[in-house]
Order: C-alpha cells, then sequence, then structure tokens
C-alpha cells in the first residue's frame, strides 16, 4: 500500500487514540473524585482551609500566567507574532520546560483539591470547576502524545493546546478569580 494511501488512516487512528486517552483520563478523575469523602483539613504545603484557598488561588495564577507565556511561545514558534520573524531555538526548548512546569504546578493544587473536596456538583460553578479539572489532565495527556506524532494536519496542535488553555482560563475564572472577588466557601 502506498504511503498516500496510509497516511489518512494513519492520522485517524492518532486522533481517535489522542480523543480516547483525554476522555480516559477525565473520566477516570471525575470517577474519583465522585468516590472521594471530603477531609476539608487536607493541607496544601502546611496550609488548610481559607489558607489554603488563597495559596491555591496564586498558584492557579500563576498557572495562567505560564498558560500565556505558552501561547506567546506557540505564536511565535508559528510566525504569528508581528514584528518578530523566525523563532530562534531557545523558544521550542522553552515551551516545553514552560509546559512541565505548568503541569507541576497544577499537581499539588489539584491534589488538594481531590482530598479536600473531591468532584462536586453543589452549584453551576463547583461543577464545573471540578469537569474543568479533571479534564484539564485528559486533554494535557492527549496534547503530549500529539505532539510526539509527526505527519499530523497543521490544525491539530493549536487545536490541542488552545483546549488545554482555554481549560485553564475556566477553572481559574470559576475559582480563584471567584476567591480573589471576595467569595469564600
Ligand atoms: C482534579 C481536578 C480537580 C477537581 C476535581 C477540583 C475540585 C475542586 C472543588 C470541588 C473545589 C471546592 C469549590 C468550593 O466548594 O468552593 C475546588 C477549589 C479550588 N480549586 Fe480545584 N479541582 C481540581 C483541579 C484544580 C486545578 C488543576 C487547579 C489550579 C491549578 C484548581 C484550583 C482551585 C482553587 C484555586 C480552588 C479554591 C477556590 C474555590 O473554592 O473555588 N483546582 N476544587
Amino acid at each position: 500500500m502506498s504511503y498516500a494511501v496510509r497516511r489518512p488512516l494513519a492520522v485517524a487512528v492518532r486522533l481517535a487514540l489522542s480523543a480516547a486517552l483525554a476522555a480516559a483520563v477525565t473520566v477516570a478523575l471525575f470517577v474519583t473524585g465522585r468516590h472521594q469523602t471530603p477531609d476539608y483539613t487536607a493541607q496544601l504545603f502546611g496550609q488548610s482551609g481559607v489558607s489554603a484557598i488563597r495559596l491555591k488561588s496564586w498558584m492557579a495564577t500563576g498557572v495562567l500566567g505560564l498558560a500565556v507565556v505558552q501561547l506567546g511561545l506557540a505564536l511565535w514558534m508559528y510566525g504569528r507574532l508581528p514584528g518578530l520573524r523566525q523563532a530562534p531555538r531557545g523558544v521550542p526548548r522553552a515551551h516545553r520546560i514552560g509546559g512541565v512546569i505548568l503541569f507541576a504546578v497544577t499537581v499539588p493544587v489539584a491534589v488538594q483539591c481531590m482530598r479536600a473536596y473531591g468532584v462536586q456538583t453543589a452549584s453551576t460553578r463547583v461543577m464545573v470547576h471540578s469537569i474543568a479539572g479533571c479534564f484539564f489532565y485528559g486533554a494535557f495527556a492527549a496534547k503530549v502524545l500529539l505532539v510526539r506524532s509527526r505527519r499530523l494536519p497543521g490544525w491539530v496542535l493549536p487545536l490541542a493546546g488552545g483546549t488545554v488553555i482555554t481549560v485553564i482560563a475556566v477553572f481559574w475564572y470559576v475559582s480563584a478569580l471567584w476567591y480573589f472577588n471576595g467569595n469564600l466557601p
């Protein structure tokens, strides 16, 4: 079979696998969180209660800031930043390191969310946050799988990266911004 005939199938399989991975990770976290017995005393770096929420809100804001930096670096790599020509070699590396740091910052926050609350659906805001939190890890896993695949259509990575950044903006909006606006649980 010629390469030209095989390629669309290989691409479709890779895309289907990525979507399945995203769904599997999201559902696994959601189900785990639904079965979690909340422990409202759960700590984050020695902080609990309102102090933990404050720390989580700042860490989530750091994650949002890193996401904006990642978006800028990606646009640079795609030659979409006005006034800037081809991205130097360090830009893809910075984007990769930035992604690892971003992910690492989310983990202790999400672990505290899971231990303290699990997945909750009592209000729309909390439900949106819980689902976005779970979906973030699904979308991130799919993005990492896709970024390692060659010969994908050009729209795939921008769509995957854009999805991850959008999810971050959503969970930040309904949690950290909610806290900074003076609301407390
Ligand atoms: C595993 C996925 C996650 C689940 C199931 C989850 C669930 C929750 C729940 C149920 C709350 C309590 C909301 C309330 O009662 O007011 C909460 C709070 C919070 N979460 Fe998450 N979360 C997850 C991931 C994340 C991530 C990745 C971040 C940021 C990096 C984050 C940041 C926060 C912040 C800042 C709060 C405090 C503000 C608030 O109470 O809404 N969460 N989370």
